[in-house]
């Protein structure tokens, strides 16, 4: 029987920090209200473009398997947030990354894409179709966030964080998984603004209207990701005590915590990043897994539990046994250009049609290519 290894890991999260003070100084909200509310205190503001953070990412990653990127053959690409639409966003991270022989999947289903993609990768390794592969969970929201609403403008933030999987033999990865769509409730979480839908109606890239109702999305999250883990557990035949690491999907503290009741799992086993990067979307579960190993809080051959939710609405709950190794084999000296600019004057930019560097739009024929900027 063959398994999809988890063999390397990677984060990239860009260096600004936007506070909620920074917040308060353009929405009518407080530190106060965002902390007790969701439990964050800051997030992350991109000066790079999507597939920039994800080639870094994904170079960690693969130095850290120590795996050439000739010997990748899939790379998979998930979030919602794409620099272009066509050529699509993983064809750009396989040409930065020389990964020449590789398949290229752009794979969206909102928050849950870096999930939905560790278990597709994990299918096509364990049919014996494909050996390699880099599934990346990536965003970079504060491009198209709507910053005068301060329902959403509070809760997400930008990052990237990459795994490299492996066929083997031992019985370790994905092992169980269940993924899934609420989709009566698909119209509580919209962006609107993007896609085929709006041709015609002079909207400028990055004027959203964000449909969100909260309140609605939260109670239904609790109850999909519950249930999903409840049966990916039970399905394997696994107690909720011998799990020995949660690492959810970061939309709000209080969403974690009930989670973790459901599933009789002490918060000790949880790993929560929310206050330090907010929502990143595809990117939560990823980084939130890099961290966990860096500190040291993932055990040899232990079990981990990976549960997830977002617009769809979707949900997973993923079941891995962490292998042998939890240390890496080598690292990268991939690296972000340094960022000029704070955080909070990135989205003044954004906030008057700007893109992140001040330069306006009408001088801006096109973002620059990753063709372009491997070129020099
Ligand atoms: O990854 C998937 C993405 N989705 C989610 O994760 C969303 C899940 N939902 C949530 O996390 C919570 O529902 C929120 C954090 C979004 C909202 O928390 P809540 O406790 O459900 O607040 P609420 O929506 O009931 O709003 C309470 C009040 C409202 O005022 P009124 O109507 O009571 O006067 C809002 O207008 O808080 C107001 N409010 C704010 N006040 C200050 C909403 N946003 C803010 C804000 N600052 N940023």
């Amino acid at each position: 029987m063959t398994y999809a290894a988890i063999t390397g890991w990677g984060a990239c999260m860009p260096p600004a920090v936007l506070t909620n003070d920074d917040l308060s100084t353009f929405l009518d909200t407080s530190d106060e209200w965002i902390t007790s509310r969701t439990g964050m205190s800051e997030r992350r503001v991109s000066h790079v473009s999507a597939i920039e953070m994800s080639t870094i990412a994904s170079k960690r990653a693969l130095a850290c398997a120590g795996l050439d990127a000739a010997d990748v053959d899939l790379v998979i690409y998930g979030g919602v947030s794409n620099d272009e639409l066509c050529p699509n966003s993983a064809s750009g991270v396989q040409l930065a990354l020389g990964a020449t022989r590789a398949a290229a999947i752009d794979l969206n289903t909102a928050c849950t894409s870096f999930c939905y993609g560790l278990a597709t990768a994990t299918a096509m390794i364990r049919t014996g179709m494909i050996r390699n592969a880099v599934v990346i969970g990536v965003e970079l929201i504060s491009r198209y966030m709507d910053w005068s609403n301060r329902n959403v403008a509070v809760l997400f933030g930008d990052g990237a964080a990459a795994v490299v999987l492996q066929a083997s033999e031992r019985a370790e990865g994905v092992i169980g998984s269940v993924i899934g769509c609420d989709a009566e409730a698909r119209q509580t979480l919209r962006v609107r603004g993007f896609g085929c839908g709006y041709a015609g109606q002079g909207i400028t890239f990055g004027d959203t209207i964000w449909d969100f109702d909260g309140q609605v999305i939260f109670k239904r999250a609790v109850k999909a990701m519950s249930e999903a883990s409840t049966r990916v557990l039970a399905e394997h035949g696994v107690a909720a005590e011998e799990v020995s690491l949660v690492i959810p999907h970061q939309a709000n503290l209080r969403i974690i915590e009930s989670v973790a009741k459901h599933a009789g799992i002490p918060m000790e086993k949880v790993i929560v990043t929310v206050q330090k990067y907010g929502n990143m979307s595809a990117a939560t579960v990823p980084v939130a897994l890099v961290e966990a190993l860096e500190a040291g809080r993932v055990s040899p051959g232990s079990w981990v539990l990976m549960p997830a939710f977002g617009g769809g609405l979707t949900y997973c709950s993923l079941l891995v046994k962490w292998g042998e190794r939890v240390t890496p084999l080598g690292t990268s000296d991939a690296a972000l250009p340094p960022c000029e600019k704070t955080a909070l004057e990135m989205v003044n930019a954004i906030r008057a049609g700007q893109d992140p560097h001040g330069r306006s739009r009408e001088g801006l024929m096109a973002p620059r290519f990753v063709e372009e900027r491997l070129a020099g």
